[in-house]
Parts: C-alpha cells; sequence; structure tokens
C-alpha cells in the first residue's frame, strides 16, 4: 500500500506504536511533555543533522512525532527507551537518538526520517 491511513486514538500518552508501510517500520509516537520540552531544549544543541523539534512534527502537533523506524546507518530498528538521549538506541552499532528521533552519538549520519504525513483529523493521520 503506498499510503495508510492510522487511528491516533489507539496510541496512548508516552506510548509508541509501530506499524508497517511500504515494507519499513513506522513509529507512532505520542510524546509526554517530558520528551517535549527535552527534544526543544536540544534544539541548540551540536546536531550532526541540525533540524529543530518543531520541523519534526506538524505545526502545533508536538506530542505527535511520526517517524520511518529504520535507523539511518544500516537500516536496524531502534528501539525505544535507549541510549544517552532519552530517545531510540539502535543496538546494532550503537547510535543514540534524542525524543526528536535526531542522531547524538554513533555511527548514523541521519535523524530518523520523518515521512509526508496529513492530519485527516485530530485523531487520524494518513502517512504518503
Ligand atoms: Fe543502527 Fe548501525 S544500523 S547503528
Amino acid at each position: 500500500l503506498a499510503s495508510v491511513e492510522f487511528d491516533l486514538t489507539k496510541v496512548e500518552l508516552g506510548q509508541q506504536v509501530t506499524i508497517k508501510w511500504r515494507g519499513k517500520p513506522l513509529f507512532i509516537r505520542r510524546r509526554t511533555g517530558k520528551e517535549i520540552a527535552a527534544a526543544i531544549a536540544d534544539d541548540k544543541a551540536a546536531l550532526r543533522d541540525p533540524q529543530t523539534d518543531e520541523e519534526r512534527h506538524k505545526p502545533g502537533k508536538a506530542e505527535w512525532l511520526i517517524l520511518v523506524g529504520t535507523c539511518t546507518h544500516l537500516g536496524c530498528v531502534p528501539t525505544f527507551g535507549g541510549g544517552d538521549f532519552g530517545g531510540w538506541f539502535c543496538p546494532c552499532h550503537g547510535s543514540h537518538y534524542d525524543t526528536s528521533g535526531r542522531i547524538r552519538k554513533g555511527p548514523a549520519p541521519k535523524n530518523l526520517a520523518v515521512p509526508e504525513y496529513t492530519f485527516l483529523s485530530d485523531t487520524k493521520v494518513k502517512v504518503g
């Protein structure tokens, strides 16, 4: 399927659901205020692939982070809640991503990719 619709009411605050999209895992994460604050606080950090947190989600929708769930190093699937930056950790070769999915440490060159998506309503997104 080229695009997929997803009902956001299935995701609790502070949780993440992984779905399949174009053969890849897609992370749909509902961030807590703490995760969002940590991401914004690091907007000015020395980032390898510089992007503000604002650029990584839709306007006014900081709670929702939608990311392609493959490490930008060699494509393993990072897990949330590990690593040094409170976000994702890729166990394959040790890449650390922050709560915005930005690469912070390890061999990966890029942030976790943000796919093309739109909000169809407050509770529904269409990815792709
Ligand atoms: Fe993730 Fe190498 S594939 S660190």
